[in-house]
């Protein structure tokens, strides 16, 4: 049996981040059974200290070392724990890899998570930042969360409800000293309720001349469609989309798109907002395709911070600022990074 616990000391990090930059944990931990976590956070260092959670390392920027313990959670199960049917409660542990996981539902005969194919990053890592892409977010298939409370010193089971889900944002993501992802349940169907109303998968599927997908179709059409529009960070070092899309108040929204008639704008959360493009907005100020030294905005999509080799992530994070700055200064709007920024500050 391999054992539930590993040490590292002075573990390099260049391989657990998806941007592919220098860093180094003081301390690494990967446990493969969340149940002992109680017992592992009696030692001081953990209780007391800073501890950052690792998943697949696809949504965070190293822009220097991380303080204290870096934590990686490999637990791999995956099971049915309810099954009436037609609805069916499925519960992964926080270190599969969410893409593995939507292709083992799929291959299950079942349905919710296939527009959410080729996210990069694992299962615990999917509540946090409530994962989303062509018109679905996470939350609406997400019926527990399970997590260890370094407050409460327990593993708690959150509902939906509880986790205080937001565009690209949870509970988790407020509170990251508290909570530490064990486990997801997803509520999925044997009948494919498919949401197709994004026009770049609609498109897709015609181009393919699919008139009925299956969810497996639709999921096919998904990685077609993010192969073709994001870089694979294998190839070349990045974590998705940099800024989250600005909300902005819904007069901001309506000045703006009548100076730029192209600017897409979409619904906020209530009436008095609109969510805005940053990828327009970062487009418009000259920045998609730009390049200093090896870091660099990807030439296919300009939301997308690239390594192109040995940037540092003190030195994408000095991009990131210089773009945040133009679009600030051009349009009044600011922007807000989507991953965890990493032993600096934004
Ligand atoms: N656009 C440009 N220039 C570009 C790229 C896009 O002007 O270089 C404009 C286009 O008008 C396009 C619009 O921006 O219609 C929206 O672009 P896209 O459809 O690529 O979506 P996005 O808003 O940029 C979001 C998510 C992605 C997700 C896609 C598809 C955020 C921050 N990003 O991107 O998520 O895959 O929608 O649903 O919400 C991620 O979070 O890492 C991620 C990749």
């Amino acid at each position: 049996m391999r054992s539930a616990l590993r040490l590292a000391e002075r573990a390099p990090l260049r391989a657990r981040n998806t941007f592919g930059v220098e860093a180094h944990a003081g301390m690494l931990v990967e446990v493969r059974d969340a149940a002992c976590l109680p017992e592992l956070f009696r030692n001081a260092m953990l209780r007391d200290g800073p501890v950052l959670v690792l998943g697949g390392g696809s949504n965070l920027l190293f822009a220097g070392d991380p303080p204290g313990v870096v934590l990686s959670l490999a637990g791999q199960d995956i099971r049915v724990v309810q099954d009436d049917g037609d609805s069916v409660l499925v519960r992964a542990d926080a270190g599969v890899e969410w893409h593995a996981f939507v292709l083992w539902t799929l291959g299950h005969g079942l349905a919710g998570l296939e527009n959410l194919a080729l996210i990069p990053g694992t299962v615990g890592a999917a509540p946090i930042q409530n994962i989303g892409a062509y018109g679905v977010e996470v939350r609406e298939r997400i019926e527990t969360v399970e997590a260890f409370d370094r407050k409460g010193h327990a593993i708690r089971r959150l509902a939906a409800a509880d986790c205080a889900f937001a565009y690209r944002d949870s509970r988790f993501k407020r509170e990251p000293e508290r909570w530490i992802v064990t486990a997801v349940e997803f509520r999925l169907s044997r009948t494919p309720r498919l949401r197709l109303e994004y026009a770049g998968i609609a498109d897709e599927l015609a181009r393919a001349g699919i008139g009925s997908p299956t969810p497996s179709q639709v999921a096919e059409a998904v990685c077609r469609v993010r192969r073709s529009k994001l870089p694979d960070p294998a190839v070349l070092g990045n974590a998705g989309s940099f800024f989250k899309n600005p909300i902005v108040p819904a007069d901001l929204a309506e000045a703006l798109a009548l100076q730029h008639a192209a600017l897409p704008v979409f619904p906020g959360a209530d009436a008095t907002s609109r969510k805005l493009s940053a990828a327009w907005l970062i487009d418009a100020c000259g920045w998609k395709g730009h390049r200093e030294g090896d870091a660099g905005v990807s030439e296919r999509h300009a939301l997308v911070l690239v390594n192109h080799g040995g940037a540092t992530g003190a030195e994408l994070l000095a991009l990131a600022r210089r773009i945040a700055a133009s679009v600030q200064e051009r349009f009044g709007v600011s922007l807000e990074p989507e991953p965890r920024v990493i032993g600096d500050s934004w």
